[in-house]
């Protein structure tokens, strides 16, 4: 029999590694998407969806991998309505322990006609077809009917009917394209319970776009009216405008359960470990005030609430900042401070590291505390990012940059790399210094990539603040994206750059040899 909390337990299924993935520039690669998964297992996650197996080599490894290294939470891949993707999917999935098959299908009248040219009988049979065919291989299955809530409700009931009965567990409903509101959704789950008649025989889910800004707000009033499962993103990333995103998810039952009272299994405080790390791999920052995870999300600049917030944090705050992993740590960091005190500010700032990266990040830290008078907290956070960026194995390091610039032109760079081990220097000239160490990057390593995204950010106030810089390059439909911060905007520009190359070689080599005409 079901207690009261399992009937109130909402499962967190996390898709920032395949829908969060997809929304442009956000590639991540093997190593990186075992970092958030490792991130994501650590906070309680209960399923976590590593990928689309058959969309690429890059993807089915990437659910492969996750589901050897994976422990405690779910695993699950995402499929057509076919046997030849739930084929793949299952070959990838095999090595989890909990294992789940994702398969979806659209059922809205506008994409059957239009983009699977399927009459409803045949997307009927073919979902019966896929479901059965699925659950002989795992017996986690989860169906969704793309475009759902746009969908005919007779045939919703229809095709929700039967994939339970085909032996579906759960159903997700999908928002595919942001366009439904929170009374409407909710409308919509209801009904739902309503008129299926083996609904109790499935956990009902919800997956919700961000197109209108309500993905949140919508999968809030799904769970008030029944769904027991929410499909989301960390930081909100996604398609278009995004999915839900976790944190605000977890922390608005966290905070109003007088309201909505539903749990989850998520340990909040690895909330800001969590953004972090993915905008330091996918160079996506969140926006200032982004709810929870933003920078300015606890801070509090007018005197009278700074007034309010000294007197008692709860004037002001309906959260502490130690709930999502944020700490009020008054330590001081400066060129004196020790191993111990890093590690402590590091634990305070949500950045975890190994010990490996520790004292790399240390031996970091200590230049930068050389060249800086303050070491602000966000300085200790862009050294963490940039710590995660560089890989290891990097084929290309930078040895020494020179530039020269100002009011004349053109402005130069004397640029001296290390290519695969050996010392390799040029000089070129460019519209700016930027322009002129990116041309002698391509000098010293001629590649067709091009440069999609050049985004420098003050990590900082002051005029000694480090760059944070996001250098995107695209080739053949792929992307990747380097990051750097240094307190040279310049020097972290090419190391941005470099970066981004580095990855593209581990890129290139999983999908074609002798990628860099080099
Ligand atoms: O948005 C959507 O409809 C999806 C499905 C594959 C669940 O991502
Ligand atoms: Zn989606």
């Amino acid at each position: 029999m079901k207690t009261e909390t399992d009937r109130n337990r909402v499962i967190i299924f996390d898709t920032t590694m395949r829908d969060g993935e997809q929304s442009p520039g956000c590639s991540m690669n093997l190593d990186e998407k075992l970092r958030v998964a490792e991130v994501l297992e650590e906070m309680g996650v209960d399923v976590i969806e590593a990928g689309f197996p058959i969309a690429s080599n890059g993807d089915f490894e990437a659910v492969r991998e996750v589901s050897r290294a994976v422990k405690t939470s779910q695993v699950a891949g995402l499929a057509r309505a076919g046997r030849k993707d739930i084929d793949r999917a299952w070959e990838a999935l095999k090595f989890a322990r909990n294992p789940r098959i994702h398969i979806f299908i659209s059922t809205s009248a506008l994409h059957m006609r239009v983009k699977l040219r399927m009459e409803p009988e045949a997307v009927h049979a073919a979902l019966v077809d896929s479901i059965s065919y699925a659950r002989n291989l795992c017996e986690d299955v989860e169906w969704s009917p793309e475009d759902g809530s746009r969908t005919d409700h007779d045939f919703l009931c229809r095709c929700v009917e039967s994939a339970i009965k085909a032996g579906a567990r759960t159903i997700n409903i999908p928002d595919t394209v942001g366009y439904s509101v929170p009374q409407e959704f909710a409308e919509l789950i209801t009904m739902l319970r309503n008129r299926v008649p083996n609904i109790d025989k499935a956990v009902l889910s919800v997956h919700c776009h961000n197109d209108l800004g309500l993905a949140v707000a919508n999968s809030l009033a799904a769970v008030g009216a029944g769904a027991r499962q929410v499909e989301c993103t960390i930081n909100g990333i996604g398609e278009r405008a995004g999915n839900a995103a976790m944190e605000e998810i977890v922390m608005a039952l966290r905070v109003r359960r007088d309201r909505i009272p539903y749990t989850t299994g998520i340990k909040t405080e690895c909330i800001t470990k969590a953004s972090r790390l993915l905008s330091s791999i996918t160079g996506f920052t969140v926006q200032p005030n982004k709810a929870i995870v933003g920078v300015n999300a606890f801070a509090h600049e007018s005197g009278i609430h700074q007034d309010g917030v000294l007197k008692d944090p709860s004037t002001y705050e309906i959260m502490t900042p130690e709930s999502v992993g944020l700490s009020r740590s008054a330590l001081v960091m400066g060129k004196h401070s020790g191993r111990h005190a890093f590690r402590s500010k590091l634990k305070d700032l949500g950045c975890e590291l190994g010990e490996n990266a520790l004292e790399d990040a240390f031996v970091r830290f200590k230049d930068l505390a050389d060249k800086k008078k303050q070491i602000f907290d966000e300085d200790i956070v862009a050294l963490v990012g940039d710590n995660n960026a560089r890989g290891g194995n990097e084929r290309f390091k930078l040895l020494s940059l020179k530039v020269t610039c100002g009011t004349f032109s053109p402005q130069t760079a004397e640029l001296e790399l290390e290519i695969d081990g050996e010392r390799k220097a040029t000089k070129a000239q460019g519209d700016g210094p930027v322009d002129a160490t990116f041309s002698a990057i391509h000098a010293l390593v001629p590649h067709t990539a091009q440069l999609k995204l050049y985004q420098v950010d003050a990590v900082t106030e002051g005029s000694d603040a480090q760059a944070g810089v996001t250098v995107r390059l695209e080739e053949n439909g792929k992307t990747v994206n380097g990051q750097a911060s240094d307190t040279d905007t310049v020097v972290s520009s090419c190391r941005a750059y470099l970066h981004a190359l580095n990855k593209l070689m581990v890129k290139r080599q999983k999908t074609a040899p002798a990628a860099l005409g080099m």
